[in-house]
């Protein structure tokens, strides 16, 4: 049977692990280390983070810019294990990443940013619905998906 997959705070009972949590060496130029994430979340306000769990297991991690006055929800990081990675957790997460931003006021859609190449995310948010917007952020290619 697949595990359920949720999304879960982070706090003192798991914050060692998802920091220990990491994707491939080739896949490292494509997000941020999740201990420089969490070391952002604190310095800053409007943010939403979570662990990605597999049942009981921290697999995965998101943080999503979360300001409900301009409205705008940017999902700044994401990222699977990469022991963890292809089985469906991803999309699972980001489906419910989607469901947390409709939540929201003005929730009607989500932004994120990819590293525009081989090997990176951009199939995957694709394959999702996301679609360029024509802007780039420091080399990175904004999209957005209406939800
Ligand atoms: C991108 C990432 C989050 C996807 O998570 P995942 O759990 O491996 O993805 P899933 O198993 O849920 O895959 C869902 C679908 O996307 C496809 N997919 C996943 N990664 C892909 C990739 N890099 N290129 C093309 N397709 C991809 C899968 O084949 C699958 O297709 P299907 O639904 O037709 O079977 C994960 O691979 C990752 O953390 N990558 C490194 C970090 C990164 O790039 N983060 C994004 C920063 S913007």
């Amino acid at each position: 049977m697949s595990p359920s997959i949720t999304l879960r705070e982070v706090d003192d009972s798991n914050v060692n692990q998802i920091i220990d949590l990491s994707v491939a060496d080739s896949q490292q130029h494509f997000v941020a280390p999740n201990v420089r994430s969490l070391a952002q979340a604190y310095a800053t306000t409007k943010v939403w983070v979570r662990a990605v769990y597999a049942d009981d297991e921290p697999v995965g991690f998101a943080m999503l810019s979360d300001d409900h006055e301009k409205p705008r929800y940017y999902l700044w990081r994401f990222m699977i294990d990469e022991r963890y990675q292809g089985k469906g957790y991803g999309k699972t997460a980001l489906g419910l990443i989607h469901d947390y931003v409709r939540s929201r006021p003005g929730g009607d859609r989500i932004y994120l940013s990819y590293v525009p190449a081989e090997g990176g995310p951009e199939h995957f948010y694709k394959a999702l619905g996301y679609v360029d917007t024509g802007v780039v952020h420091d080399g990175e290619n904004e999209a957005v998906l209406a939800l």
